[in-house]
């Protein structure tokens, strides 16, 4: 499970990142211990104490939180991707505080690996699962990152109300390729519960059909 903010240093003080909390990843996690798997949680910059029975592998950036997944996926039967990963990084990290200069500062940006992607191109790729938060749209949004990232099942809620991120609940709409379930409002440890539950069931569909092929 990876969860949480990602953090792209500007120089020694500052940095881009997000509003994250890392709650919806870390219940996850805890739900998924809690129903019987092993589990890794590879987190964000995030104030939260690391779940019973979860192995916990801090990371600041993309780039790390990309080589700590891909440490461990090979060997994994599930990957849920929880964390907002900050999509861009500053291209030339200054080694030193920038100062005002009196004029507009740019920052050129890069784009970062995309970890889902690198993960689902791996040769024994585990079962997917990703999340979308849209600030509209939602359905239509996620059933495209779906397709596009070739997920097994993707956990879509709203963004920009109150819900979601530095919230306490969340509102999630799961979609797969043949159906979709909608979890409703709820604690983000209930939703939580009930996602591990579902992605289980789906798990298991998938073994036995990959069994009968
Ligand atoms: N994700 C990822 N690596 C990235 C960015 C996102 O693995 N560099 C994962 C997130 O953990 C999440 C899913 O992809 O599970 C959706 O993230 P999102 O940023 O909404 O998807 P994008 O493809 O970047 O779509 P958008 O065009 O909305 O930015």
């Amino acid at each position: 499970v990876s969860a949480g903010p990602t953090y792209e240093d500007i120089d020694p003080v500052r940095f881009i990142g997000n509003r994250s909390s890392g709650r919806m990843g870390f219940a996850v996690a805890e739900a998924a211990a809690q129903a019987g798997a092993k589990v890794t949680l590879i987190s964000g910059p995030v104030n939260l104490p690391t779940p019973h029975g979860v192995d916990r592998v801090n990371v600041r950036s993309a780039r790390q939180m990309c080589d700590a997944v891909l440490a461990v996926s090979g060997r994994s039967d599930i990957f849920i991707s929880a964390a907002a990963v900050g999509d861009y990084r500053v291209e030339a990290r200054s080694p030193t505080k920038l100062k005002k200069t009196g004029k507009p500062l740019s920052l050129e940006l890069i784009q970062n690996p995309d970890i889902l992607a690198e993960v689902a191109a791996l040769p024994k790729r585990p079962f997917l699962v990703g999340f979308a938060a849209e600030t509209k749209d939602v359905e239509r949004y996620a059933r495209d990152k779906l397709e596009r990232k070739k997920l097994d099942m993707i956990a879509a809620n709203l963004v920009g109300t109150d819900l979601g991120f530095e919230s306490s609940e969340n509102a999630l709409l799961l979609l797969w390729q043949e159906g979709s379930e909608d979890l409703g409002q709820a604690d983000k440890k209930v939703l939580a519960r009930a996602l591990v539950e579902r992605i289980a069931s789906r798990f298991h569909t998938s073994i036995d059909k990959v069994a009968t092929e």
